[in-house]
């Protein structure tokens, strides 16, 4: 089939390129000229696995442009994959979504399938199908395919994922999306069919249930150092019952990033529009932004003053393995220790060029090129990722390095058995000194 997929951030780039590898014909279109010129040389504008070499195989069938007209008048499937930022309190920003409806409107030449990545208010799909027959003569199907792809997985995610979600209003578009759909029918992944609306609250209903998680386990670990009970045993007793689970059980600094932190307060701020607040939306997010001073407190605890300290903070990404500083409670404790006149000294193996964007020059403010220089003769290190390389590190590292060993572990990335001769410090466990 052919299809034009409308942004080619994150999300757009990875359906694209995943599409060109089912064998469909596709347009990728952004207004952003470098993105595109970069992208028209056979380059992902991305780091995510795989998706490099998937990309030099469908090259045939992948083209790129910054011409919304080219894009739109020759495929009658369009995919739109632009993002829906915070706007002012939680409301999603829905500029640039609105601004691909017009485009839409203005070049579509026939009846077109449009398709809906991008994360959007539920009664979205309503209005843009009004929206757009009201300004164009053609008709339009408007279909609901919210994404479940997690940054560091995408190619994954999407080639395999738990559940395809179609939100429909006819048969014909059903039928459409089936086709599409085709090769993950065939490997038995299953397609729920629903409305428009379900299929919009699915997506903020599950990236909210995945935040919730997180801030119940984070509630819990406060609990957990109130009775001297451990997080990571709590943690593992609860998540093999498999009516729980074990992902997304993992206590530390609070989630970060561009989806959870977003959506959470999207979907808080949609059902106070619609006069029903979430309470257990609004406890996640009130437990998520207190998290990083659970870490905060404990340095506090530990010294009389901040001032003229040297921290050794390792990782700044709002996770492990990505570039992506977006939202990370890493940025929200180093701004603390700044304040308190500390200077910190930043190691992070991906994220450190967005970090240096984000914090512009800093005069207290150092960056090491490794672990070792990042920990020589610093007061102490303060460990806010949990990237693969950090959880490898061995205690030695800290005790030969640090001016004394203090170690405060957002991440809970050591078995606190393992940290004898440190004094060690984590989240929801006992303090080893
Ligand atoms: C998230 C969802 O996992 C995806 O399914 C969804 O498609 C995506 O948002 C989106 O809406 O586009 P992502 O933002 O890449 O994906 O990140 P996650 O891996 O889910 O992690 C989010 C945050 O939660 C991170 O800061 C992570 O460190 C934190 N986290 C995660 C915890 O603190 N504890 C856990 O047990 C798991």
């Amino acid at each position: 089939m052919n299809i034009t997929v409308i942004g080619q951030g994150y999300v757009g780039l990875v359906n694209s390129v995943i599409l060109a590898s089912f064998f469909h014909n596709v347009i990728g279109f952004d207004s952003d000229k470098n993105k595109v010129a970069m992208l028209k040389q056979g380059l992902a504008t991305i780091k995510e696995t795989n998706l490099q070499s998937l990309m030099d195989d469908a090259k045939e069938r992948l083209r790129f442009t910054t011409n919304a007209k080219d894009a739109i008048r020759p495929n009658k499937i369009l995919y739109i994959a632009v993002d829906t930022p915070e706007g002012k309190d939680g409301k999603p920003d829905m500029t640039n979504f609105n601004a691909c409806l017009d485009d839409i409107a203005k070049n579509a030449i026939q009846d077109t399938y449009v398709v809906i990545r991008s994360t959007v208010p539920v009664g979205t799909n309503a209005r843009a199908k009004k929206y757009l027959e009201d300004n164009s003569e053609h008709k339009f199907e408007v279909i609901s395919n919210p994404e479940f792809l997690s940054q560091g997985q995408a190619v994954v995610d999407m080639l395999n994922p738990s559940r395809v979600i179609l939100g429909v209003s006819s048969k014909a578009a059903e039928d459409l999306m089936m086709q599409l759909y085709s090769n993950h029918q065939k490997r038995k992944i299953p397609i729920l069919v629903t409305t428009p609306e379900s299929a919009e609250l699915i997506k903020y209903a599950s990236n909210n249930f995945l935040a919730m998680k997180i801030s119940y386990i984070n509630e819990i670990a406060r609990f957990c150092e109130i009775v001297g009970a451990d997080i990571d045993e709590v943690s593992l007793g609860i998540g093999l019952d498999p009516r729980i689970g074990l992902n997304y059980l993992k206590a530390g600094i609070g989630y970060g990033g561009s989806c959870f932190p977003k959506d959470t307060k999207a979907l808080s701020w949609l059902a106070n529009e619609r006069e029903t607040p979430l309470e257990l939306v609004k406890a996640t997010i009130k437990v998520n932004n207190e998290q990083p001073n659970i870490l905060i407190n404990k340095i506090n605890s530990h010294y009389r003053s901040l001032s003229n300290l040297t921290f050794a903070v390792l990782g700044v990404a709002f996770k492990g393995g990505t570039e992506d500083i977006r939202n990370s409670p890493a940025i929200t404790i180093i701004k603390y220790l700044l304040e308190k006149n500390a200077r910190v000294r930043v190691y992070d193996a991906f994220a450190i060029d967005n970090f240096q964007k984000e914090m512009q020059r800093h005069s207290r403010i150092d960056y090491s090129l490794s672990i070792i220089d990042t920990l020589k003769d610093a007061d102490a290190a303060i460990i806010l990722t949990d990237s693969k390389e950090l959880k490898e590190l061995d205690k030695n590292c800290f005790i030969d390095n640090l001016k004394s060993p203090v170690v405060f572990d957002g991440r809970n990335l050591y078995k606190t058995s393992a940290m004898a001769g440190v004094t060690y410090y984590s989240i929801g466990r006992k303090t080893i000194k």
